[in-house]
């Protein structure tokens, strides 16, 4: 039912494809954000974050406008990873310097009336779609749109401690002790997930990444049944409807378990955290997964040669891998432009030793 492909595969799409493409296509995680001047106007007139995601001019018009200034070779869509519980009824706001305030879900009667909206939460993300197309339109042919969720995981954490957490103690609680209704919780996510994403292929995302921030806090016994499973039948569901569009799998912090993600769940191309050493993985992780990351965030704030070398140095590491450079996680607010164009310079010049073009 997906959308007919009618562009060439972009840069983008053939790296995530498992393809040692002649350079290395990049984007940078929250590459849509305060750093940008142009980004903090646009923002400003619309006060509720909520609203301005879903204004589709004012979310189209945010998403190109890193594209415009530093020329990556992928869009992610301007969206957020909250707003699948919004769209299931929940009250989701955020708070100038406090972050994002979800009212809690913690008992199975709360679990059960989230359970009844999941057939229509996807249509209430119709200004969603329309950003999708709209980007599309607007973006060069050559550059990739990725469109995205947050792992059933990670949306459940916000959901369960009703906000941003600091050591989880209340969503790990609710998994241990009452691990059948918590999966309740996790199959509402994950259907909710899956129609969330196939209307953002259908509408024109090229490709798609699920966020899972919070895979880290995980315990490994806990790690198959509440970030691997999830995934799997994402990735199944997805690749099922559309299968020509790459997946791409973030499990933040996974350590040692990022052995089996990127093993079982499916996934096209793992996103990798600043805590995982570019040599390890280019030779630990199986060779039909892509990587992506995965610079040191902290290290757009310091620029100059610091932040180079150690560009070079991933450059270097995954030279006979198919991958997206990208950093290990977002770009922060306090980050230079400058320093944004020279990484993006040094990649976009980069050209792998073998496939000169
Ligand atoms: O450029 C892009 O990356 C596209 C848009 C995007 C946003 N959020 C916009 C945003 C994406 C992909 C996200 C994902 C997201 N949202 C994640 C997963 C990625 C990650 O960073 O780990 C998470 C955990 C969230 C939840 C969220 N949204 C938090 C915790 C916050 C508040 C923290 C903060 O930075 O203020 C947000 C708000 C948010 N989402 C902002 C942006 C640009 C800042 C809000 C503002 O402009 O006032």
């Amino acid at each position: 039912m997906g959308s007919p492909v009618t562009r060439e595969p972009s840069l983008l799409v053939r790296a995530l494809r498992g393809e040692k493409t002649e350079r290395a296509p990049f984007w940078f995680m929250r590459q849509a954000g305060r750093y940008l001047p142009e980004y903090r106007a646009l923002r400003a007139e619309v006060p509720d974050f909520i609203g301005f995601c879903l204004d589709p001019a004012r979310a189209a018009e945010v998403t190109l406008q890193p594209i415009r200034r530093f020329g990556m070779d992928g869009a992610i869509l301007f969206a957020d990873i909250l707003l699948v519980p919004y769209a299931l009824g929940l009250e989701v706001s955020f708070k100038e310097g406090v972050g994002p305030q979800l009212a809690v879900v913690r008992t199975r009667a709360d679990v059960e009336q989230l359970a009844g909206q999941t057939a229509t939460s996807a249509d209430r993300l119709a200004p969603v779609y329309e950003t999708v197309t709209r980007v599309r339109g607007a973006l060069p042919d050559a550059c990739g749109l990725i469109g995205f969720a947050g792992s059933p995981w990670t949306v459940a954490t916000y959901m369960v401690e009703g906000g941003g957490g600091h050591d989880f103690i209340e969503v790990r609680r609710f998994a241990r002790r009452d691990p059948g209704t918590f999966g309740l919780l996790i199959d509402v996510l994950v259907e909710a997930t899956i129609a969330y994403l196939d209307r953002q292929i259908v509408a024109g995302a090229d490709a798609v990444q699920l966020f899972d921030t919070w895979a880290g806090i995980l315990a490994a016994d806990e790690f198959d049944r509440w970030c691997i499973a999830p995934t799997r039948r994402i990735v199944e569901a997805i690749r099922a409807r559309h299968p020509t569009v790459p997946v791409i799998g973030f499990p933040r912090g996974a350590g040692t378990s990022l052995l089996r993600y990127a093993g079982e769940t499916g996934i096209d191309a793992v996103g990798l955290d600043a805590g995982v050493a570019p040599s390890w993985a280019a030779l630990a992780l199986p060779g039909r997964v892509a990587l992506q990351g995965n610079l040191d965030p902290i290290l757009m704030t310091v620029g100059g040669e610091p932040m180079l070398a150690a560009a070079r140095a991933i450059l270097a590491a995954w030279r006979d891998r198919a991958f997206v450079f990208n950093l290990g996680h977002g770009i922060t607010p306090d980050v230079p432009i400058e320093n944004v164009a020279a990484l993006s310079r040094i990649i976009q010049d980069w050209r792998r030793p073998d496939r000169p073009a």
